[in-house]
């Protein structure tokens, strides 16, 4: 089924800074292009430095405003310098897009500590790390937005997912507690709740997984999820925290 890829809205994110976290490929690129493309600087932060630095040229050959850093968000030290480095370039942050995230499909019988434990620190403590570590640069933002990367997994579960959605229903908990917390700071906190997205990750079965409890029939372009992280850390969502966008061709309705 064919559809129309979402156009950006220029000078909507003029002068905001963002920072999308797996930054390099799949939907964090597309974020980046959507941001950028609407007028932010962005930073793209990632572990896949080559890919990475290539998205950036990428954006910046389209006279775009585009950089890349190293970042793996389960390393506190890692986000410990991109604040100095933030702090250092800009003073402040507008933007931040807890995009990064892994996954791995084990029966949960079969799950291991180490794979667990990893899969948490990097979908749900690197969210949470990169809100503690950017807190003092979104509060000197006067349009501080955050959105934190769930999945429809997340509140549904999957058979072979438990790590996997026990991530991602905890930063439905997590965006919540920071949205209260980061309110009296003007600073808003939301959640995107995807369904399948065509990336990377299933490139091997575009017609399997997800796709056939999908009542639209099909997995997302990307972009389409970058327009609805374009809506929540814009102006046109000043009255929009704490809540969940769900972008998933009708998966949870069936
Ligand atoms: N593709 C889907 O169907 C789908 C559905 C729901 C939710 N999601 C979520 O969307 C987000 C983006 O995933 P995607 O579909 O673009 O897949 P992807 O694998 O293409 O992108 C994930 C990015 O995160 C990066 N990353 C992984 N570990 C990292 C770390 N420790 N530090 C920094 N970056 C790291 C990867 O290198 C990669 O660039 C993820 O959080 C994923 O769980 C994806």
């Amino acid at each position: 089924m064919s559809h129309t890829p979402p156009a950006p809205v220029p000078g909507r994110l003029a002068h905001r800074v963002a920072l999308i976290t797996g930054g390099a490929r799949g939907q964090g690129a597309a974020h980046a292009l959507r941001l950028a493309g609407e007028g932010a600087s962005v930073i793209l932060a990632d572990v896949l430095d080559d890919e990475g630095r290539r998205t950036a040229e990428e954006l910046c050959s389209q006279g775009l405003d585009a950089a890349y850093v190293h970042l793996d968000v389960s390393a506190p030290d890692d986000w410990q310098r991109v604040h100095e480095l933030l702090d250092a370039r800009f003073g402040r942050l507008d933007i931040l897009v807890n995009n990064a995230g892994i996954v791995q499909v084990t029966d949960l019988a079969d799950q291991s500590l180490e794979g667990w434990n990893r899969i948490l620190a990097v979908n749900l403590t690197g969210a949470f790390l990169g809100m503690r570590t950017m807190l003092p640069l979104l509060r000197a933002s006067s349009h501080g937005a955050v959105v934190n990367t769930s999945s429809v997994f997340g509140p549904s579960g999957a058979v072979g997912y438990a790590a996997y959605a026990a991530s991602k229903a905890g930063l439905l908990g997590l965006t919540r507690t920071a949205a209260l917390e980061f309110a009296p700071a003007g600073i808003r906190v939301n959640a995107l709740v995807p369904g399948g997205v065509s990336t990377p990750i299933n490139a091997q079965e575009p017609d399997g997984g997800v796709v056939p409890e999908t009542p639209l029939g099909r997995r997302a372009d990307p972009s389409e999820l970058a327009a609805a992280v374009a809506y929540l850390v814009c102006d046109d969502a000043s009255f929009v925290t704490g809540t969940e966008l769900v972008v998933d061709g009708g998966f949870r309705t069936r």
